[in-house]
């Protein structure tokens, strides 16, 4: 007997991204990304290593789907590469790239694995970041027309759309943090770039409506819960809020109202930040119905004031165990976010598109990675998933991050957040105890 059981009709899947499993980065035509030339510029990457070959997926796909297949994953989400499919970012479409998506995704099919597809994680190509990247309001355009070069190449394949991912983390990693490509530090151009990306967001769901194509389409965005440090010191209390505002209401407040957080962009101005322009009809495109809406978490945010201009407040620990990335385990507040995005926004459908674990995983003598901490952390937050689902709120579904160890961005090969290990010498998969845990849940509908 089942503790804690899912719905039958709950989608069960996991979740990748194109740059850090595809490799073949010079392959089939493919252009430069802007993650390709910001991991071959050294210092960028910590542990030096890039995304060239990684997982090796470009080669090994139907591997790889045959053992989603054999471990029971019903759903794949995975991305496109944009200058896979057009090297420039417009213009001409590269047949090759197009037709390795056609392949990978008629495999998946064969198999009865459903997808969930992906149009931008962050590689964008190189050529329209000499044109600008996020921070010129002519790559809206430019999106819309790769997505619908996209629903007409592939439509008849894909299950479900996904338009952005992580709109925070490409527009203030970015362009303002400049931990990620194009490694920017200019917050102003990370808001200009939010406004953007919220806006190219619109115009992908808009054109996928026109496409008359089946299947559904939503985001994934990124979002934690903000606490004050100390709950009783009103500067901490304004320093979340401000926190707050910036990761998670910048993006959700248009997705589902229409507007701006004002008192946030008002306060934005008076530090000197240069507002994005907002012409007519903006905030209707961003406003667009969406049949699900995308939640990646992995921790929260405990914000005490003080710090770096112009948010002044800083991240601080609560003593709580990290996992290898050094994000806290904190599955009561995987609770509270989802909670307070039910409350704030009410969506029609929430879906879990990122969750998971960073361990430092090994493959024993006896051929098995016995990777508790990952097992432990998953079944706790899918917990939490199965006590917001009691309470009525519309969660139909979970993916874990991520199926395959990977390329983790400026962290390198060295972080794992797999099911299944890679050995990154030989490219031989291993699948973890965790892997077979997901399985065994996935068959039982729970634990
Ligand atoms: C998310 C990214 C994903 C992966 C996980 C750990 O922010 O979307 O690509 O890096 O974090």
């Amino acid at each position: 007997m089942n503790t804690y059981r899912f719905p039958d009709d709950f989608t069960w899947g996991v979740a990748t991204g194109s740059y850090q499993i595809e490799g073949g980065w010079n392959e089939g035509g493919k252009g430069e990304s802007i993650w390709d030339r910001f991991c071959h510029t050294p210092g960028n990457i910590k542990d030096g290593t890039n995304g060239d070959v990684t997982c090796g997926f470009y080669h090994r796909y139907e591997e790889d789907i045959q053992m989603m297949k054999k471990l029971g994953y019903p759903t794949f989400l995975l991305t496109i590469s944009w200058p896979r499919v057009f090297p420039d970012g417009v213009g001409e479409i590269n047949r090759e790239g197009v037709d390795f998506y056609r392949r990978m995704l008629t495999c998946l099919r064969e198999n009865g694995i459903k997808s969930y597809v992906v149009l931008y994680h962050w590689d964008l190509p190189q050529k329209l970041q000499e044109k600008g990247g996020w921070m010129n309001r002519e790559m809206v355009a430019w999106f819309e027309n790769y997505a619908r070069a996209m629903y007409r190449e592939l439509g008849d394949l894909v299950d479900n759309w996904i338009t952005l991912l992580e709109p925070w983390v490409i527009s203030f990693l970015g362009y303002w943090h400049g931990v990620h490509a194009p490694g920017y530090h200019d917050y102003s151009a990370a808001l200009t770039a939010a406004h953007h990306l919220n806006l190219a967001h619109g115009a992908a769901v808009k054109a996928f409506r026109e496409s008359g194509l089946s299947g559904e389409i939503g985001i994934k965005v990124n979002m934690d819960m903000f606490y004050p440090a100390d709950p009783n010191t009103p500067a901490d209390i304004e320093a979340a809020v401000r926190a707050n505002a910036e990761h998670n209401r910048l993006f959700c407040d248009p997705l589902f109202l229409g507007t701006y957080p004002q008192e946030f962009m008002a306060y934005l101005e008076k530090q000197g930040v240069v507002l994005p322009q907002i012409l007519p009809g903006d905030m209707e495109l961003i406003h667009q119905d969406l049949d699900f809406f995308g939640l990646n978490n992995y921790s929260d945010a405990h914000i005490r004031a003080g710090g770096a201009w112009p948010l002044y407040g800083t991240m601080v620990t609560t003593g709580k165990p990290v996992t290898q990335i050094g994000w806290e385990y904190q599955p009561e507040s995987f609770y509270e976010l989802i909670s307070w995005l039910n409350d704030h926004y009410h969506p029609k459908k929430i879906l879990i598109t990122e969750n998971g674990c960073a361990s430092n995983d090994w493959v024993d003598d006896d051929g098995k990675v016995t990777d508790s901490i990952r097992l432990i952390y998953l079944r706790n937050y899918l917990k939490q998933v199965y006590r917001a689902i009691q309470e009525g709120i519309p969660l139909k579904g979970y993916f874990v991050w991520s199926l395959l160890d990977n390329f983790e961005w400026a962290e390198g090969l060295s972080i794992r957040f797999g099911l299944v290990h890679v050995d990154y010498s030989t490219l031989k998969r291993t699948p973890k105890a965790s892997a077979y845990w997901y399985s065994q849940t996935i068959k039982d509908h729970g634990f």
